[in-house]
């Protein structure tokens, strides 16, 4: 279903520990719905593999699992955002702290604009865990696959333009538990600032242990009643 040109813009915040399965459910949203899919991450990579003076600053925090200092990634989505077409966004990997998740709400509404929906990806650790660590990625279009649950065609070869895939540096045993760490202290009270102001938003809760089609299906269900309205 692409998006009607008539519709509401959609406005979408993902939330979910790493590994949820966020950047696999943006990409399908995305062809469904014709959004612009804004990945934090993905665009920090972009700046590391550039050598931006940007990507320098963050490549240590991302590789220790930490998160890179808010002042930096405020401005780097918000300038991201303005870019967005009239279909809408979605944001996968921001807002991070809630100080993020603020100063998003008072750029939109400096534009009239406000999210819309959040959709919190709910996974259990020991999964995320399983995930990462048979994560493999393209370098070159950021499709994601998994040895296991996700296989491309050919082995370790992206199904869309035969570029080798990648393991992602931070996807180690330590840095992963260091990343839920910082999930679990940083990132978990967002959606307690979203529930505690939610204004005119639907906050969803959706089941990300299941596999990848049954998650869509589950986010397909609430997606497509907005994109109606
Ligand atoms: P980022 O790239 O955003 O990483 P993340 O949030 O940790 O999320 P991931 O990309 O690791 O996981 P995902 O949820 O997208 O899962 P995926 O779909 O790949 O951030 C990296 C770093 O950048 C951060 O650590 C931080 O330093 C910095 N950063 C980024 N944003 C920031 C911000 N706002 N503020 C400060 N710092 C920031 O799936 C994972 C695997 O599971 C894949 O192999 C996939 O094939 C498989 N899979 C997916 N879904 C399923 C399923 N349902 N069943 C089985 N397997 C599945």
């Amino acid at each position: 279903m692409r998006a009607p040109a008539s519709r509401e813009p959609m406005r979408i915040v993902l939330l979910g520990a790493p590994g949820a399965g966020k950047g696999t459910q943006c990409k399908r949203i995305v062809n469904r719905y014709g959004l612009q899919h804004l990945s934090s991450g993905d665009i920090l990579r972009g700046q590391r593999a550039a050598g931006t003076e940007l990507g320098k600053k963050a490549s240590g925090f991302m590789d220790s699992g930490a998160l890179v200092p808010d002042q930096i990634i405020i401005e780097m989505m918000i300038d991201e955002i303005k870019k967005a077409p009239i279909a809408g966004f979605i944001l996968d990997g921001f807002p991070r702290t809630v100080n993020q998740a603020i100063e998003l709400d008072k750029a939109l509404a400096r534009c009239e604009q406000e999210i819309d929906t959040i959709l919190n990806l709910q996974i259990d650790d020991q999964v995320v865990a399983e995930r990462m660590t048979g994560r493999r990625s393209c370098p070159k279009c950021g499709a994601v696959y998994h040895i296991e649950n996700l296989k491309p065609k050919v082995d370790e070869i992206c199904n869309n333009d035969g570029t080798k895939l990648i393991q992602r540096p931070d996807d180690s045993p330590e840095v992963v538990a260091n990343r839920l760490k910082t999930y679990h202290r940083q990132t978990k009270p967002v959606l307690d600032y979203y529930k505690n102001n939610p204004g005119a938003r639907e906050i969803y809760d959706i089941d990300a242990n299941k596999n990848a089609d049954e998650v869509s299906t589950l986010i397909f269900e609430r997606l497509d009643v907005l994109a109606r309205a």
